[in-house]
């Protein structure tokens, strides 16, 4: 059957202006890195996207690698672009990157103009768009003078292949210094894309003062900690989770941490709130954050966390209690 988008989408979800742009972001964003490639059901993948798009969810975040094997996230997402959500395409923000190892040679990694330039290509092609709303760059590379690859962003905003740019993973001063280059060459960086939790604050010793001071905005990966800052391991770890799949996850679930979630989640029951939902809460908690960008496997765990915007508010008591538990 055709999908036809829910009528009332735009009616609970919050959105929030992205740095000092004009672009608006949902406060919870959804991303394809797991859960998209080629070994997953396809219409577990159609369920999510079209749940996530009808509850407001109206950006999508993805990268030239993901899958596995790389590049089939973009595929089965651009299946379903196309067979669901074409006609709502003015109604998405659909972001790609390209900056880790994505095929051999000296120029399918890293950060040149060359890479940058043929990755989008490929990856507007695997997607079937003829642009994308943001292309980052996914990560600072040392060896490559920030000049070149801020020009390669500017030259792709310029042809018309994005419409606006991004940093994943710089430093400060990283950082400072592209959205520096960046605004010379008139192409301004709309947002920067880091790791941030409960349990990840590295954002807050530099980063996200250099990002309010620019006027960029901050959308916050791994808000749950890939599944730790939820109810899902209070137990141990179950079957149908990620952490039973990868044993890089198993290994960062560990008694201290799940000790700690437990009393989170004392707090949270007393908010009404599930774990996941107070995880994403307390990063949009002071409004620097721009949005929340979560992943999920099912269908319920995206009506869950998008559910956290019916409780935003915190009390100073309540961030008080949260700050003794994380200490
Ligand atoms: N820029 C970068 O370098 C970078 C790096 C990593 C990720 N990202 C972006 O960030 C996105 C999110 O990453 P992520 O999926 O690792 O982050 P996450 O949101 O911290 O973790 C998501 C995982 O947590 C579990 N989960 C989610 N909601 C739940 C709920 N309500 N109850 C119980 N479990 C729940 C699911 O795991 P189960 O599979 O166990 O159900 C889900 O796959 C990616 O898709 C990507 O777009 C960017």
């Amino acid at each position: 059957m055709s999908y036809i988008a829910n009528e009332q989408r735009y009616s609970n979800m919050v959105y929030n202006k992205c740095g000092n742009s004009g672009l608006k972001l949902p406060a919870i964003s959804l991303g394809l890195w797991q859960n998209y490639g080629e070994n997953k059901s396809l219409d577990n993948m159609r369920a999510m996207l079209q749940r996530a798009f009808d509850l407001g969810i109206t950006h999508f975040d993805l990268a030239n690698n993901y899958g596995p094997p790389y590049g089939s996230a973009e595929e089965n997402f651009g299946r379903i672009l196309n067979s669901d959500l074409k006609a709502y395409r003015d109604e998405l923000i659909i972001s790609t990157k390209a900056g880790f190892d994505m095929w051999p040679g000296p120029y399918g990694d890293w950060g040149s103009k060359k890479y940058l330039v043929s990755s989008l290509d490929q990856s507007l092609k695997r997607m079937g768009l003829e642009y994308v709303d943001i292309y980052y760059h996914h990560r600072f590379d040392p060896e490559t003078p920030l000049e070149e690859t801020m020009s390669a962003l500017d030259l792709i905003v310029k042809q018309g292949k994005a419409l606006y740019v991004g940093l994943s993973n710089y430093g400060a001063e990283e950082t400072k210094k592209a959205a520096q280059i960046l605004k010379k060459l008139g192409t301004p960086c709309l947002i920067h894309q880091p790791s941030y939790s409960m349990v990840n604050r590295w954002i807050e010793d530099g980063l996200q003062d250099v990002l309010t001071e620019e006027g960029i905005g901050t959308i916050a990966f791994w808000p749950l900690a890939m599944g730790l800052l939820t109810d899902k391991y209070l137990n141990g770890i179950p079957e149908d989770s990620r952490a039973a799949d990868n044993s890089w996850v198993k290994s960062g679930i560990t008694e201290d941490k799940v000790a700690k979630v437990k009393l989170l989640n004392e707090i949270a029951k007393e908010r009404g709130q599930s774990m996941a939902q107070l995880a994403i809460a307390w990063v949009l908690r002071r409004g620097l954050v721009t949005s929340a960008l979560i992943g999920a496997s099912r269908v319920s765990q995206i009506e869950e966390n998008v559910a956290t915007v019916n409780n935003l508010h915190f009390s100073d008591e309540e961030l008080a209690r949260i700050e003794d538990i994380l200490k």
